[in-house]
Order: structure tokens, then C-alpha cells, then sequence
């Protein structure tokens, strides 16, 4: 059927030239070493399942609280911030869209750095916004004067950054947030991972957006659930424009769970940091620059057996580790990232696979 005869010549031009987030490949079938998606290699605290399952098949009738009351409290309590500075959201990608929907148009942009979360212009695409990017350079220092130049009315960045896991002081964040007209929303997906986060900053900047999620330092991928902390204003503006029912009864349940057991989270980010530097050394050792990582993840620039380094490189070794069923990520978009391959933190029997599968690709290469 030729376009102008198909449905979907009736969707908004913007529409029609969107391209979708492109999410990292979900292998089918088992024996894959799983390390493309930041996921945690470790199952969540038991309670959670326990939370899960103490939700009653007669609970499930009813919807859920539309404001996940206390999923906001407990979270405000370990922050040590009032209910009214949190908002939880369907993952942290639900609260970017959010944050998305309420601050940026055509004419007032939403920023962000390049390289970083490839989603952010992806929802910025979806609602039509105007996009402001600001260049990284290869040591991923924070562009300061760039960013407070750039005229964006919201600006997303990423910390620990990602790809690279490189983390900004508050120091850094600090002299941005002060000189920054508009809204700035800290991204800290991996903030668990690093030294130091800007929650602390919120009681200072009332532009401040601070985003959090479980799908990674609480391995709870599988169960959506995000939050930000931000001053009551920005969380009242949010809530309007959030879908009513947007975090279901078992997310709520298991979430709260996983809050409330700190002692189990410790103990797995304080295993995954050590695996995480133990690997970086190992790679550094190879001669491969690798980022100094504050999230769960290595971004490493592989060199090959006669010592080049580059795109081909990268994307050999990426092909190398998939036939031996190890998965990393690859991203031959940017001039920054198509030398390098992002290698999420795995177990121990998982990173002795990938170290195992270099040496072998190596000896072929
Ligand atoms: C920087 C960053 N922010 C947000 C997310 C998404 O988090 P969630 O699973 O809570 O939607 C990711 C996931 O990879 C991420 O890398």
C-alpha cells in the first residue's frame, strides 16, 4: 500500500520522523552472560519477593494508590526530605518524560551533554521539544560555561555519566546549578556506585531535579519503579501531568521493600565496586584506557594484538564476546563511544567469562 493510502498518514509529522529508543538486546534461550543493560548480576533483597507475594489476588481488583503515598515517605525518609519533595514514577524513565512534558516545548529546549542517556532525545522527539546538545570532550569534564550559555529551559545530565561512569562533584554541580536559568535535572541512575551524589545540593537550589531508580543498585529491573526529590513546586508540577495509576500494586509492594532493607543494598553495591575496580585494574592492565567508573559498568577502549586501537577494534571485540554469548554494548553513534565498549559489572563467574573470551579474542585478533 503506497504511504498516502496507509492510517498512518493521519500522525503528526513529528511523529512520523521519530525514531525509537533503541534498547540493548534481550538475548532468548539460556547460557548468555548478560552484561549490556547496567542490570544487577545479583537478585534483589528476599523481602522483596515476600512483599510481592503477601499482595492478596483480592487486593489486585482494586487499583493501586495513585500517588504511591508510601513509597514516597520511605523514600523521603532515607533522604531525610519531606513526602512532598518526592514523586514516583513507572522507572526513572517515566520521570524524565515527566520532566520532559513539563518543561520543554518547540521553543523552550531541553539540553542535555553528548555523549550521555541516548533517551533523553528520544522523549524530547516524542513531545516535539527542541533539543540543545552539549559536547563532551574525550576527559568528560563537565562543559560548564557551555551549559549555562546554552539557553535550554531544562537541562539533563548524567551522574555518574553514562556511557563512561565518569561521576561530577557537587563542587562542579555546585557552580552550575547557581548560574542556571531554568531547570537542572541530575540523572543519578548509578548514584549508589559512586562517591558522592547531590542530594545534599536540593536544600540549596530549588531548580534542582535529582532522579533515582531500582532497576540497578536494587536489581529490580523487572519492576519499573523510579523517583525523583525535588522542591515541592517541581513535584506538585509533575504530579500533573503523570498518569493517575502510574506505579502498579506490586511495583509499589516490592520497591518499598527493597527501601527499607539498606543493609542488604550495601552489601551488594559494596560487591559490585569491588568486582568493578578489581576489573578496571585488569583492563588497564591490558594497556586499554578505561574510565575511572563510579557506576556499575567499565567503558573500556580495546587495543588489539597489533596494539591499534578504533571503531573496527571496538566492534571486532563486541562481535568476538556475542559468539562466545558474552553481551556488551557497542555504541558506533558518536566519536567519544565507537572506540569503546561498555562492559556492565557481572558476577564473579561472569567477569571471569569475559576475561577469559579478551585473552581468547587476543590470540585471534
Ligand atoms: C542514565 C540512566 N537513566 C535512567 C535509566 C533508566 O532507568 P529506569 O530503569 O528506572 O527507567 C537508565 C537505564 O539504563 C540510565 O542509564
Amino acid at each position: 500500500m503506497s504511504e498516502e493510502r496507509t492510517a498512518s498518514r493521519f500522525a503528526l509529522r513529528h511523529v512520523k520522523r521519530l525514531k525509537a529508543y533503541q534498547p540493548g538486546f534481550q538475548p532468548r534461550g539460556d547460557g548468555w552472560v548478560k552484561l549490556n543493560t547496567n542490570e544487577n548480576p545479583y537478585p534483589p533483597s528476599p523481602k522483596v519477593e515476600e512483599a510481592i507475594r503477601s499482595v492478596s489476588g483480592e487486593a489486585l481488583r482494586l487499583y493501586p494508590d495513585p500517588a504511591s503515598s508510601e513509597l514516597r515517605s520511605a523514600a523521603a525518609r532515607l533522604h531525610g526530605l519531606d513526602s512532598a519533595n518526592v514523586i514516583v514514577g513507572n522507572g526513572s524513565d517515566d520521570i524524565l518524560n515527566l520532566l520532559v512534558r513539563s518543561f520543554s516545548t518547540a521553543s523552550d529546549s531541553a539540553g542535555f551533554t553528548l555523549p550521555s542517556y541516548s533517551l533523553y532525545p528520544v522523549l524530547c522527539g516524542i513531545q516535539g521539544s527542541g533539543t540543545i546538545q552539549v559536547p563532551f570532550s574525550r576527559d568528560i569534564e563537565l562543559p560548564t560555561s557551555e551549559i549555562l550559555e546554552c539557553g535550554a529551559n531544562v537541562v539533563f545530565l548524567t551522574s555518574p555519566n553514562a556511557p563512561t561512569g565518569v561521576g561530577f562533584s557537587n563542587a562542579a554541580l555546585r557552580a552550575l546549578i547557581g548560574g542556571f536559568d531554568g531547570i537542572v535535572v541530575v540523572d543519578e541512575a548509578y548514584a549508589d556506585f559512586a562517591k558522592e551524589n547531590a542530594v545534599e545540593l536540593l536544600s540549596e537550589f530549588s531548580n534542582l531535579v535529582v532522579t533515582r531508580t531500582f532497576s540497578k543498585s536494587y536489581g529490580l529491573a523487572g519492576l519499573r519503579v523510579g523517583y525523583a526529590l525535588a522542591s515541592s513546586d517541581i513535584v506538585a508540577t509533575l504530579d500533573r501531568v503523570r498518569d493517575s495509576y502510574n506505579v502498579n500494586r506490586l511495583s509499589q509492594a516490592g520497591a518499598l521493600a527493597a527501601l527499607e532493607d539498606q543493609n542488604y543494598l550495601d552489601a551488594i553495591v559494596g560487591k559490585i565496586k569491588r568486582t568493578r575496580d578489581y576489573y578496571h585494574k585488569e583492563l588497564s592492565s591490558l594497556g586499554w584506557f578505561t574510565y575511572e567508573s563510579q557506576a556499575n559498568f567499565l567503558f573500556t577502549e580495546p587495543v588489539d594484538r597489533s596494539g591499534e586501537t578504533g571503531p573496527e577494534v571496538a566492534r571486532s571485540l563486541f562481535e568476538f564476546l556475542k559468539s562466545r554469548k558474552v553481551l556488551t554494548r557497542y555504541f558506533p553513534g558518536h566519536a567519544l563511544t565507537e572506540s569503546f565498549l561498555r562492559i556492565s559489572v557481572g558476577d564473579e563467574d561472569q567477569m571471569l567469562k569475559v576475561s577469559e573470551s579478551i585473552e581468547e579474542w587476543l590470540k585471534d585478533a
